[in-house]
């Protein structure tokens, strides 16, 4: 299926587009690959909003086609339902664009492990080719954004920066490291210029919710007064808003080439360096009451401080969000009831279960 929307100049023929020069001339046309997720209808509207015309590519894995109607609105913004791993979708994706954003994936730990195959067509296979078809575009910026689980596990008294080894621990993150690679691997060959991102994990609120990421996980079970089970409560992690986010890949967008060029950024802030105590005593400051339990040795070990201070000594960002913003906000929306379909859509919800391909 392939939505789009006239943008000025913008017009499709056999579902091709043709551009004639008028208003949208000069206008970057950004593609973000898995804009239809948590984060990508963030980022969409923040550039949108900053001029760019925006199309986004998705198979909407977890039913979130919806979220796209809040966009279909805006000048300059575009869709196309269909998959990365797919040659001919891909073509049609990068058909007149500038510049790439890729954000699409199985993303997570235990849906890559729940289901492999899926995870080496899309997260691997697919990906790799993806990066094939890239080279020979007329393109200026391709974003990768990657994952500060790159880094696994480290001691207590180390913080990761850019450089610090990687030992990722899942299949997840194991191929955003290849990924990661492949594109560098690019220096030198390519008109384009790379820039790789390592966010840290997400929270905030996003039209596509995920109640599978920590923060909001722990602020809904505490909220509904659920018993919270928090396994290996004084392991660290680094989060961040979503809005940030999309800040990030914006300024990474605007950035002077030399700045950028095939560089690596972890993004984030060290003041969003969490344990999971240290949150859920946050959340108690807007519900003390909640019940909770610790407990060591769970399924998860990653523990990991970022260092961040070459992002915000190069692209100049910082986040403005604090992680109890996003307690706070996050609190006030489930307070006013704005998900009252969260138990018959979970999977909306949450990266839990996927059909591929999408039928
Ligand atoms: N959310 C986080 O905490 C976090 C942390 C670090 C990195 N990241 C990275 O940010 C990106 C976005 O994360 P998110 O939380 O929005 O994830 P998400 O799962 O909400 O969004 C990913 C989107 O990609 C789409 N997709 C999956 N396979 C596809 C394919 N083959 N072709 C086209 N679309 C496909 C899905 O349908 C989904 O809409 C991912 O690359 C993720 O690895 C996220």
């Amino acid at each position: 299926m392939y939505f789009h929307q006239k943008c000025g100049s913008v017009e499709y023929k056999n579902n091709l587009m043709s551009t004639k020069p008028s208003k949208s001339q000069g206008k970057r046309l950004v593609t973000i690959f898995g804009g239809g997720g948590y984060i990508g209808p963030i980022v969409a509207r923040r550039l949108l909003n900053s001029g760019y015309i925006v199309r986004v590519v998705d198979l909407f894995l977890y039913g979130s086609q919806n979220v796209m109607l809040g966009l279909m609105d805006a000048p300059g913004f575009e869709v196309l339902n269909g998959d990365h791993a797919n040659p001919n979708t891909v073509k049609k994706a990068l058909m007149g664009a500038t510049d790439v954003v890729i954000l699409s994936g199985l993303v997570g730990d235990p849906i890559t492990k729940k289901y492999p195959g899926v995870h080496r067509a899309v997260n691997d296979v697919g990906i790799s080719r993806l990066i094939d078809q890239l080279d020979g575009q007329k393109l200026q910026r391709v974003i990768f954004v990657s994952t500060c689980s790159n880094y696994g596990f480290i001691r207590e008294n180390q913080v990761a920066d850019e450089n610090f080894e990687l030992k990722p621990l899942s299949l997840y993150a194991k191929a955003k490291v290849k990924a990661e690679k492949k594109l560098l691997a690019l220096n030198g060959k390519t008109n384009f210029d790379v820039v790789i991102l390592r966010f840290a994990t997400a929270f905030g609120l996003a039209p596509r919710m995920r109640f599978d990421l920590t923060i909001s996980q722990f602020v809904r079970q505490m909220a509904l007064k659920n018993k919270l089970l928090v396994y290996d409560p004084d392991t660290w992690r680094p989060y961040c808003h979503v809005q940030d986010f999309a800040a990030v890949i914006h300024n990474a967008l605007e950035a002077p080439n030399r700045a950028i060029k095939f560089e690596v950024f972890n993004a984030g802030g060290e003041a969003n360096n969490y344990t999971k105590r240290m949150i859920v005593e946050t959340i108690l400051k807007f519900i003390p009451d909640a019940p909770i339990a610790y407990q060591d040795h769970g399924p998860d070990p990653r523990n990991y401080r970022v260092d961040f201070t070459k992002i915000r000594e190069t692209l100049n960002f910082e986040p403005t969000y604090t992680i109890e913003d996003g307690i706070q906000e996050l609190f006030s929306a489930l307070k006013e009831n704005l998900f009252p379909d969260i138990e018959h859509r979970l999977n909306f919800y949450g990266n839990y279960q996927v059909k591929y391909p999408a039928s």
